[in-house]
């Protein structure tokens, strides 16, 4: 079994209820479908591909000895079918509502403009369907799609609505690094079900949902077949209220060192090695972990526990488990990574004049607000108008509340320039690739720099513990264009 070797453990850990799962590291990971157009159309140099997607309820059979969890996903599984586009290749992707709720989705870490960016009010009711265009200009990059609906966000996500959207590019291509079966995208999610095998409300407390079970790709603590050989995994931390700091042990429970390649805007100048890797509700990153030395060993993937402000279970210090074989059967792509990966990462130009200071914070009745406007407030959520075009400094402050709050900023990337106030600075992985979260812990004040090209517009920036997030903690930022016409920001332009 697992040892973590280094702390700071939470104690031994107890149960928020549900039924025991026998299971663990004896169920396959899935790899879920890869989405396919219906229609690929070609026209003057451009390609628009055409999707179709249903939001329905479906059935999941998690405990194999108990009944079945219902879920609501995009056309019937858990995640998403898994989008793989290259980059310049156009998507209008028809959603059609037949869940039981208003839905609105976004496709989270894109340029979108703003109309299809999922705004949270702009919601298709059951039975209605939307078109969302996506012009997928973003260099190779690891996003991903949710459910954005204004209050409900959280409950969407959890029953299913969530799933991987992978940006491929020429650039990337070149590196060989691993590709194909080597290359796995991991959804991390937890949830907690009932004795009858159902899935139990995420809702209920406003400060935080942790789970007792983990799943990886909406499977409990799975395992994965590998070969002793290089894989790029690409970790999504999609879950409601959870971080995790993720290691690699052998057997005799040693940590193995990886190699952090991208996070959220895609790969590093260079990689970052590490032991373990922290990453919070919204953000991704990719590593690349070499198994070569462990033909016929086991490779656990631990939750190295966090210390206060992170409710732990049993068993929440396991994620997954890879198996690893005796035998490569394709061995290309399996070289030393590259020492440069990317050379064109668009850093925003310097600037040391803070635009904007956010409060992250919670009022009475754990109503969640930054700078104390929640997003009901309809004539006051725009908290910022940035030029089109123009780079800002942002402060985001954790200013109270028990729980950390990863904040979200929608459209943009961000380069984390400094972290203070806490016990921690910048990890080597946040600084090495520009973000579109930002994991904020208490009294941690983190300042941010981005630059506000790809769209004007009205957007959402919220913290990502989806919690917090339907309980308000969200504004809007508008990236002025139309300002220069003289329109009256707040009242003609609140919702897009
Ligand atoms: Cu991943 Cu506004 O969200
Ligand atoms: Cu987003
Ligand atoms: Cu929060």
């Amino acid at each position: 079994q697992v040892s973590a070797q280094q702390g700071p453990w939470r104690g031994a850990g107890q149960s928020a209820g549900s039924p025991a799962y026998n299971y663990m590291f004896q169920m396959p990971l899935p790899i879920g479908p890869v989405a396919e157009p219906e229609l690929t159309v070609n026209v003057n140099g451009r390609t628009v591909q055409y999707y179709s997607v249903t939001i329905e309820p479906f059935t999941q059979q998690v405990y194999p000895n108990l009944g079945p969890a219902h879920l609501t996903g995009y056309n019937g599984t858990a995640p998403g079918p898994t989008f793989k586009i290259p980059r310049g290749t156009e998507t209008i992707i028809r959603y059609l509502n037949r869940g039981e709720l208003s839905a609105a989705v976004h496709l989270h870490g894109s340029y979108t403009h703003s109309v299809w960016d999922g705004w949270a009010s702009d919601e298709m009711q059951v039975g209605q369907w939307k078109d969302y265009y996506y012009p997928n200009s973003e260099t190779a990059r690891p996003i991903w799609y949710h459910d954005h609906a204004d209050g409900h966000t959280a409950t969407d996500a959890y029953y299913g609505q969530a799933g991987v959207y992978i940006i491929t590019d020429s650039a990337e291509d070149a590196l060989g690094l691993p590709s194909g079966d080597y290359d796995v995208a991991l959804a991390l999610s937890d949830k907690r079900y009932q004795s009858n095998g159902d899935l139990a409300s995420p809702n209920g407390n406003p400060i935080n949902f942790f789970g007792d079970v983990i799943h990886v790709n909406d499977q409990p603590w799975p395992y994965l077949a590998v070969e002793p050989r290089k894989y790029r995994l690409r970790f999504f931390d999609m879950s409601l209220s959870r971080p995790y700091d993720l290691y690699f042990a052998d057997p005799s429970g040693n940590w193995i060192p990886f190699q952090v390649i991208g996070s959220d805007s895609g790969l590093f100048g260079a990689p970052v090695s590490t032991n373990n890797l922290l990453i919070a509700m919204g953000e991704r990153y990719e590593v690349v972990v070499d198994f070569s030395s462990y033909a016929g060993k086991n490779i656990t993937l631990g939750n190295n526990l966090q210390q206060g402000q992170i409710q732990e279970y049993d068993n929440t210090n396991k994620v997954m488990r890879f198996v690893v074989g005796n035998r490569v059967s394709d061995s290309s792509n399996n070289g030393a990574v590259p020492s440069v990966l990317n050379a064109n990462i668009e850093w925003p130009t310097p600037r040391t004049t803070v635009d904007h200071t956010f409060n992250f914070q919670m009022g009475g009745d754990s109503v969640w607000t930054i700078n104390g406007i929640d997003f009901s407030n309809v004539n006051n959520r725009i908290l910022a108008k940035p030029q089109q075009g123009s780079t800002q400094l942002w402060e985001l402050r954790h200013t109270g509340g028990p729980a950390v709050h990863p904040v979200h900023v929608h459209l943009v990337n961000m380069q984390i320039i400094s972290r203070t106030g806490g016990s921690r600075g910048v990890l080597p992985y946040e600084a090495a690739g520009l973000k579109d979260v930002v994991l904020l812990e208490p009294g941690e004040v983190v300042r941010v720099l981005a630059f506000f090209g790809p769209e004007n517009g009205v957007y959402m920036f919220h913290c990502h513990n989806l919690i917090h997030e339907d309980n308000t903690m969200m504004d809007a930022f508008n990236v002025t264009y139309l300002q220069a016409l003289g329109y009256n920001q707040t009242t003609d332009f609140a919702d897009p």
